[in-house]
């Protein structure tokens, strides 16, 4: 069975827990003002700094074709959905990013601050954060029907999908 790198194995789970702790760790709001989430920014911000890497191991380095044998439909399906993955797992950060600066919140990742990258206001941080707010959630539901396809693969059609993606 061909396998992704192990670098990309690596990176797929590390990244997949960093997203799930980000969710659970974010704040809406007011609270942020308050209280900011220092830990959401930094899990987030991990995320934005993986991908560079990943995305240079999967342009050049080796990765498995995906070759689904019940349609060429499906192989094309599979890979706009793993592109649209990619766009969250940059959008998402960024429009975090953008917010946190909105909100007029000091951002910093694990302690090292991090420049604002828009103008603070006084009231509502706008359209982009709430798209980052929505956005972080709907990512977990992308990743969850991506979830239930692989183990569709693995369980169902047997055709071995988790061990392209098996760590050990
Ligand atoms: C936030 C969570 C997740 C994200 C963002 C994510 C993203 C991705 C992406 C972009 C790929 C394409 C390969 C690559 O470039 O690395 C991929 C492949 C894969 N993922 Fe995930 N994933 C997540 C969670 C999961 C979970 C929970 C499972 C299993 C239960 C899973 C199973 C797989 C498998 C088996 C593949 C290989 C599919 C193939 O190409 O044949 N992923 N994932
Ligand atoms: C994969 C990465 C991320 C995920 C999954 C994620 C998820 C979320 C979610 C679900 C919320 C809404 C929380 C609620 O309404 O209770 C939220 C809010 C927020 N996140 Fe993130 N986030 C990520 C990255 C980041 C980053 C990198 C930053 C900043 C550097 C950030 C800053 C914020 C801010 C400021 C809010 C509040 C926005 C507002 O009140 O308008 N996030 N995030």
């Amino acid at each position: 069975m061909p396998r992704y790198s192990k670098t990309l194995i690596i990176l797929h789970w590390a990244m997949a827990l960093l997203i799930l702790a980000a969710w659970f760790t974010a704040e809406g709001g007011r609270q942020v003002r308050l209280n900011p989430p220092l830990l959401h920014f930094s899990l987030g911000l991990s995320v934005l700094l993986l991908v560079v890497p990943r995305l240079i191991a999967r342009w050049w380095g080796s990765h498995p074709r995906i070759e689904d044998p019940q349609s060429p439909w499906l192989n094309v399906a599979a890979k706009i959905g793993h592109a649209v993955l990619y766009g969250f797992m940059i959008g998402l950060p960024l429009t975090g990013w953008y917010a946190a600066s909105r909100l007029g919140v000091p951002v910093s990742f694990f302690g090292l601050p991090v420049p604002a990258i828009a103008a603070s206001v006084q009231g509502a941080p706008g359209p982009i954060a709430e798209l980052h707010e929505v956005g972080g959630t709907v990512i977990l539901v992308l990743a969850g029907l991506h979830a239930v396809i692989a183990l569709w693969h693995q369980f169902v059609l047997r055709d071995g999908t988790m061990a392209r993606m098996n760590p050990v």
